[in-house]
C-alpha cells in the first residue's frame, strides 16, 4: 500500500532546488555550468550581523526561544514596520518563523478549510501554490501579462474572487518578474478587496529594499489602513540582509491570526533559531549602508543582463523594477531547431537546451505559473553574467 497521501501527487518539489540538483550533477561530471537559478544574493551576511550571531552563541543564547520569537526581535520588527512603512504593530501582532516560507505556511495552515480558494497572480513564487495545495486549499491562478508589466489588474482580481476565496497573495517587488506596484495599482486592488470582506490579503514584501531607480516600494496598507484587520504582512532577512541560510522571516497581522499561527508553530518547529533571531535584531537595528551599495551593484547587473538578453534575437524581457531576476520571454525561440535537429517546442525545451548546450542554468516559467518564459537570477558575479549571456547568445545563434 502506498503510504504517501494522495494530495502529495499535486505538490511539486521547488523548481529552484530541482534545477540546482541537475546543474550540480553536470558540474560533478566536469561541465562548467553557470548557475543563474538560485534566488539568493551572492553577498555575505553583513559583518555586524555575523558578529551578533557569534555573540549570541558565546553568551549562551542557545536555549529554546519563545514560539512567536524573542521579544527584542518582535519589538525591533515593530520599529522597522513603523520606520520603513509607517505601519503600527505591537509585539503581540508579530510572529518570527524559519523563513518567510514557514510564516506563509503557518498562515495558510490555520486559515484554509478544504476547498477554500487562494488567488495567486502569476508569475508567482512557487510555494504559494504548493503550500495552498498542501493545506487542502485550491490555488486560483490569475495570469498577468508582460504588456501590463506583470501587474494584477483590478478587473482580473474581481473576476477571480468567489464566496470561497480566503486569500489574495500579493508579492511586489515580484519574484520572478520584478514588478513593483504603483500607488494607483495598490489603491485599485484595495478597492476590490473592500467589496469582498471575506478575502484576506497576504502581502509578501521580502524584496522591499531591492528596488531600482525611480521605483518606490509602498505597502498597500499605506493607502488602505482599513484592510489591516485582514492583512498579513510577510517579510524576512534572506534577501535584504543576505541571510538565506539563517532561515528567518516574520509576519505581522491581527492578533487572532497571529495567535493561531503561533499555536501551529508550537506543534511543528517551535520558535525559530535563537541565534538567527539575535543576529536579526542587529540587522534591523544596525547600520544599513550596505543596502544601498548592494542595490547599486544589482542595478548594474540588471542593466547588463537586460541589454544583453534583448540583443539576442528570439528573446525579450522587461527591465525589472525590483528583486534580482529577469523574466525572459522565449516565445521567439519556439519552433526553431537545434543543430542536432531537435525542435524547441516548449519553454522547457529551451531551458534544457540552455542547460546542456550553453551550460547556463535558468528556471522555466511554468514553475512560476506563466509560459513561455524563463527566469534568470542576476544575483551572480558580473563576469559570470557576462559569460552566461555570451553563451546564451552563441547557443541561440546556432538555432535554425
Ligand atoms: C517572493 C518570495 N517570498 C519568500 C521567499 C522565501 O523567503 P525565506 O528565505 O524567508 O523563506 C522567497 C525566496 O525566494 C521569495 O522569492
Amino acid at each position: 500500500m502506498n503510504v504517501i497521501a494522495q494530495h502529495m501527487s499535486a505538490v511539486k518539489q521547488s523548481a529552484a532546488s530541482s534545477v540546482a540538483a541537475v546543474a550540480a550533477e553536470l558540474v560533478r561530471q566536469g561541465h562548467d555550468v553557470i548557475r543563474l537559478s538560485a534566488g539568493e544574493p551572492d553577498f555575505a551576511t553583513p559583518d555586524h550581523v555575523q558578529l551578533a550571531g557569534i555573540r549570541a552563541i558565546i553568551e549562551g543564547k542557545t536555549k529554546y526561544p519563545p514560539i512567536p520569537g524573542i521579544l527584542p526581535l518582535r519589538e525591533a520588527i515593530c520599529r522597522k514596520l513603523e520606520r520603513d512603512n509607517g505601519l503600527k504593530y505591537g509585539p503581540e501582532q508579530i510572529i518570527a518563523g524559519a523563513g518567510c516560507k514557514q510564516v506563509i505556511y503557518n498562515a495558510l495552515g490555520v486559515t484554509l478549510d478544504p476547498g477554500d480558494e487562494v488567488v495567486i497572480p502569476a508569475p508567482y513564487f512557487g510555494c504559494y501554490v504548493d503550500q495552498t495545495t498542501l493545506n487542502r486549499g485550491v490555488p486560483v491562478v490569475v495570469e498577468t501579462t508582460q504588456a501590463n508589466g506583470f501587474r494584477l489588474m483590478p478587473e482580473q482580481l474581481e473576476a477571480a474572487i468567489t464566496p470561497r476565496t480566503k486569500w489574495l497573495i500579493l508579492n511586489a517587488p515580484n519574484n520572478p518578474s520584478g514588478a513593483v506596484y504603483r500607488p494607483e495599482d495598490l489603491k485599485a486592488v484595495a478597492e476590490v478587496l473592500r467589496r469582498h470582506p471575506q478575502v484576506w490579503l497576504l502581502s509578501d514584501d521580502i524584496y522591499e529594499h531591492l528596488i531600482y531607480e525611480g521605483a518606490v516600494f509602498h505597502s498597500i496598507l499605506e493607502f488602505a489602513p482599513d484592510l489591516a484587520e485582514r492583512t498579513l504582512v510577510v517579510n524576512g532577512f534572506s534577501k535584504t540582509y543576505s541571510m538565506t541560510g539563517w532561515r528567518l522571516g516574520y509576519g505581522a497581522g491581527p492578533v487572532g491570526l497571529i495567535k493561531n499561527m503561533v499555536k501551529l508553530q508550537s506543534q511543528s518547529t517551535s520558535g525559530a533559531c535563537s541565534i538567527s533571531q539575535w543576529a536579526a535584531v542587529a540587522a534591523l537595528e544596525g547600520d544599513h549602508g550596505f543596502v544601498a551599495k548592494n542595490r547599486a551593484v544589482f542595478q548594474q547587473r540588471r542593466d547588463l543582463v537586460v541589454a544583453k538578453v534583448n540583443a539576442i534575437e528570439g528573446l525579450f524581457c522587461l527591465s525589472p523594477e525590483g528583486a534580482f531576476y529577469v523574466f525572459v520571454s522565449c516565445a521567439g525561440l519556439l519552433g526553431r531547431s537545434t543543430p542536432e535537429g531537435k525542435v524547441l517546442e516548449t519553454e522547457a525545451d529551451v531551458v534544457e537546451f540552455l542547460l546542456h548546450q550553453a551550460h547556463v542554468a535558468v528556471i522555466h516559467g511554468a514553475s512560476f505559473g506563466l509560459s513561455p518564459f524563463f527566469r534568470i537570477s542576476f544575483a551572480a558575479k558580473t563576469e559570470q553574467l557576462e559569460e552566461a549571456c555570451r553563451r546564451i547568445a552563441e547557443a541561440c545563434s546556432r538555432l535554425t
